[in-house]
């Protein structure tokens, strides 16, 4: 096992990925009951929120109540999701208020133009003009730009599979325009937006971006889709990632993946229970977060993916095998 991390950085995704897909409607209050509940499982980033059009999506309609509602727990960074400048100015705007939200500048791009049409009614020449005016707002306000992600990394949906290359290419195109306006970029996060990736996949690319920018960390962001959510992120600890995206209860999805279930991110509380099992630390609280994801159930109203969450941990299995 030496070749695995000692620690892992779990993001939590959940409350963004899943009301976005969600048919609802859910109860503002329900939503903020949630992240609630996750802030108390020793968690240590939080996306609460998406800052999209409520055309698009509307089961985001309340985000802003909700990033006004929820309860700031120390010593977390909550976050939320904005993909234009109205986003980042609704999120600018919270911040001013007080919000104390984790404010980072990221920059964005797909290996597939089609599905960046679909997701954000663009193609690659007005996103690097979009991310180009995005980086300006950021640096007006302060906010350091350190992320660089690639959506559609191992696979789309309307494009088919993803060569390596592209991501590369698209990745390098992004980056020259970060370094081109000043901005110290230090991870690039890989998403498996529509559940392409296998543990093969997912080590061809993370070694290919790792030789090409050797500087930059890597976060992995996995959709568990056809169930190789928990493989592909075992793959990626193997090559020394240490940072992944994740949604308790495997809630979530892209409503702009054209997939009928399009499934969350890999399951919180699966991929916590894997590293706890195996000595990796994550601080999370893995019996904590079951009950979160009893309570996710309940709040969007139908059974979620989750493994663990139905089967137990091993807390109280091997509490009574020893009792036995
Ligand atoms: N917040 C609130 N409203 C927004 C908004 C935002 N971030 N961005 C756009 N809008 C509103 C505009 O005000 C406009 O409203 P109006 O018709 O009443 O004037 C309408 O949405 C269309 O705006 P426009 O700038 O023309 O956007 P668009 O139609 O080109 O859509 C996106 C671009 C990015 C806003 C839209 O595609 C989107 O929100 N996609 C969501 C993708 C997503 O969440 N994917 C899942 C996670 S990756």
């Amino acid at each position: 096992m030496s070749d695995l991390p000692s620690k892992v950085h779990i993001h939590e995704e959940g409350p963004r990925e899943g009301f976005q897909i969600e048919k609802g409607p859910i109860a503002t209050a329900r939503k903020i009951e949630l992240i609630d509940a996750l802030s108390e499982t020793g968690l240590e980033k939080i996306q609460v929120a998406s800052f999209v059009s409520p055309k698009a999506v509307p089961g985001w309609v309340d985000a802003d109540e909700v990033v006004k509602g929820f309860k700031r727990k120390p010593g977390i960074n909550y976050h939320v999701l904005w993909l234009n400048e109205k986003g980042l100015q609704r999120a600018l705007m919270h911040q001013k208020e007080g919000a104390g939200l984790d404010m980072f500048g990221s920059i964005s791009t797909t290996a597939s133009e089609t599905f960046m049409r679909k997701n954000t009614n663009r193609g690659y020449d007005d996103n690097v003009r979009i991310q180009g005016n995005q980086i300006k707002i950021y640096q007006e306000n302060n906010i350091p730009v350190v992320r660089a992600s690639i959506m559609t990394a191992f696979g789309c949906n309307y494009e088919g599979p993803v060569e390596v290359a592209t991501v590369i290419k698209r990745l390098a195109e992004i980056l020259a325009l970060a370094e081109e306006m000043g901005c110290a970029i230090e991870y690039v996060s890989l998403a498996d937006t529509m559940g392409w990736a296998n543990p093969a996949s997912v080590k061809r690319v993370v070694g290919a971006v790792r030789e090409k920018w050797p500087e930059l960390g890597i976060n992995l962001h996995l959709h568990d889709t056809r169930g190789l959510g928990i493989a592909n992120a075992y793959a990626g600890m193997q090559m020394g990632v240490t940072e992944f995206d994740s949604a308790v209860a495997g809630l979530g999805g892209c409503p702009f993946a054209a997939l009928k279930g399009a499934a969350g991110n890999v399951c919180t509380e699966d991929l916590a229970f894997l590293c706890e099992e195996m000595g990796i630390e994550t601080g999370i609280d893995v019996d904590k977060l079951v009950e979160v994801a009893q309570l996710a159930e309940d709040i969007v109203g139908h059974p979620l993916a989750g493994s663990l969450m139905h089967a137990g941990t091993l807390t109280a299995a091997r509490a009574a095998a020893k009792a036995a």
